[in-house]
């Protein structure tokens, strides 16, 4: 496998169309999951260029900073909490176009001004959120929604 990530230019969809199969391509014969965790994350910010993007993983009870790409972040978030804990809670995806309205958002870093989050579900439960942020408002919509919760589908938790 080449390890080579190819960057293209292109419309929101075109880049996650070209991304996507590469992804595919990262994670095939590898079942570790840090390994495929980091992979991914290093892929995404290669490719968008985001301020940050990684994952937190659950342990009991609570989201566990795992893999990521960009400025030191928060290591332990609670169910409910912030968007990731929300996120996690609601098992659903979370399109936050300006953090600072949403209530109990937590600001790992003062220069985040939009989010997304993707649970990762494995049997019906929730092992982990991907956590992509901007430091533009308004960053995220439904493609972004689409092809990311395509890109969480890939791992085989
Ligand atoms: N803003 C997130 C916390 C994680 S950092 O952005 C990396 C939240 O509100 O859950």
């Amino acid at each position: 496998m080449a390890e080579d990530l190819q960057i293209i230019k292109g419309s929101k969809a075109e880049q996650y169309e070209a991304l996507i199969p590469q992804i595919k391509g990262l994670l095939e014969g590898e079942t570790d999951l840090v390994a495929n965790l980091a992979n991914i994350a290093a892929a995404l910010k290669e490719q968008f260029g985001w301020f940050w993007v990684g994952f937190y993983l659950v342990k009991q009870d609570q989201l566990v900073l795992g893999p990521f790409q960009g400025p030191v972040a928060c290591t332990r978030i609670r169910k409910g909490r912030g968007v990731c804990g929300s996120s996690w809670a609601s098992a659903s995806t979370l399109i936050v176009p300006d953090v600072e309205q949403f209530p109990g958002h937590i600001a790992c870093s003062s220069l985040s001004r939009s989010e997304i989050v993707v649970p990762l579900v494995k049997n019906g439960a929730v092992m982990g959120v991907l956590d992509v942020d901007s430091s533009e408002y308004n960053r995220f919509d439904e493609t972004d929604q689409q092809y990311l919760e395509q890109v969480v589908a890939l791992l085989n938790c």
